[in-house]
C-alpha cells in the first residue's frame, strides 16, 4: 500500500474537561473514538455509532453533542465536556445525583448521554417545564424503557438548582 491511499492525518490540541490535550490522528476520526481510545474517557458510550441514539452525548461549547459522529478536526479549539468532567463517585454533580436518587437506570448504558442532554438543558435553562425536559430528552434512547424516572430525575435536578 502506498503513503498516497492513507487518508491525511492531523494533530489538533482539545480542550477536555478543562484539559488541553494534543491528539494526532485522520482528521475525521469520530471524537467520541479519540476520547475512548486515546484518552481513556469512557463516559461517553458507543451505541450506534450513527448519531441516533444519544448514548456517547458530551457537551461542546455548551451544547449537547453526540461525539460518534462529531470529526476530531471540528473539535479543535472547542470546550468539550465528558461525564467525566462532571461530578466525582464521592460528590456527584446535581444532575447525577438525582438520577441516582430517582433510580433512574436500569442497564445504565444509556444514562451518561441522558446525564449530559440533561445538563446541557439545565444550564441555558435551570427551571425547564416538563414538556421542555421531554422535548430535549426526545432523542436520547433508553433500550430499558426508563424515560418516567429519567424525566423525573432531570425534574428534580432542576428543582434543586439554585
Ligand atoms: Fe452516538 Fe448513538 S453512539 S448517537
Amino acid at each position: 500500500m502506498s503513503d498516497q491511499t492513507l487518508a491525511p492525518t492531523t494533530t489538533v490540541t482539545l480542550q477536555v474537561n478543562g484539559q488541553g490535550i494534543e491528539v494526532t490522528a485522520m482528521a475525521d476520526t469520530p471524537l467520541l473514538l479519540i476520547l475512548r481510545n486515546d484518552l481513556q474517557l469512557n463516559g461517553p458510550k458507543y451505541g450506534c455509532g450513527l448519531g441516533e441514539c444519544g448514548a456517547c452525548t458530551v457537551i461542546i461549547d455548551g451544547v449537547a453533542a453526540r461525539s460518534c459522529v462529531f470529526p476530531l478536526a471540528g473539535a479543535e479549539g472547542r470546550e468539550i465536556t465528558t461525564l467525566e468532567g462532571l461530578g466525582t463517585r464521592a460528590a456527584p454533580h446535581l444532575v447525577q445525583q438525582a438520577f441516582i436518587d430517582e433510580q433512574a437506570a436500569q442497564c445504565g448504558y444509556c444514562m451518561n448521554g441522558m446525564i449530559m442532554t440533561a445538563k446541557a438543558l439545565l444550564d441555558r435553562n435551570p427551571h425547564p417545564s416538563e414538556a421542555q425536559v421531554r422535548n430535549e430528552l426526545s432523542a436520547n434512547l433508553c433500550r430499558c424503557g426508563t424515560h418516567v424516572e429519567i424525566i423525573r430525575a432531570v425534574m428534580l435536578a432542576a428543582c434543586r438548582k439554585p
